[in-house]
């Protein structure tokens, strides 16, 4: 007989239920509530997001509303390293596309998604700040300019190691 589905259990910190009871009866709460949550976890699971429903009183569906709506939210655990590609429109005009395509392909994985080895997750973000240096991208607290495709291997490799 096939079993059930384990269910996956979470019991938040103190200082998360602290700030949940304190923004709970705000307006306009959850995302402030959400924030916090991803902070913490760096991700929102479905466990995280079961707890904040109870806690809250906001229905599931709600939540993942706001979640799935704002980009910022991500349901799935990134990897140690976070690689962000720039697509801000000087980056974008100087190639991001491309560097973003290579990531990916270099990685085997697509948006959102983690490598398979858990090291690394791939995102695109808006200008970072620097587009003098255009196309950019940013690895942890790197940040790396006017990259090149043929660039990202030897760049990926330092933090595989
Ligand atoms: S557009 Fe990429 S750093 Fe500004």
């Amino acid at each position: 007989m096939a079993q059930a589905a384990q269910k996956e259990e979470i019991s938040f910190p103190p200082e998360l239920i602290a700030f949940i009871d304190e923004w709970k009866v705000k307006p306009g709460s959850l995302i402030m509530i959400l924030h916090k949550t991803q902070e913490t976890y760096g991700y929102i699971s479905r466990a995280a997001a079961e707890q904040l429903s109870l806690l809250t009183g906001i229905p599931l569906a709600r939540i993942y509303g706001v979640i799935t709506f704002y980009h910022f939210f991500k349901t799935t655990k990134p990897g140690k390293h976070k690689i962000s590609v720039c697509m801000g429109t000087a980056c974008y005009l100087k190639g991001g596309q491309d560097l973003l395509e290579e990531a990916r392909s270099l990685l085997g994985i697509s948006g959102g998604e983690v490598s398979e080895d858990g090291l690394f997750s791939v995102d695109q973000v808006r200008c970072v700040g620097c587009c003098g240096l255009a196309p950019v991208m940013v690895i942890d607290n790197d940040t790396y300019g006017k990259l090149t495709k043929e660039m990202l291997p030897g760049i990926i490799a330092k933090y595989r190691s």
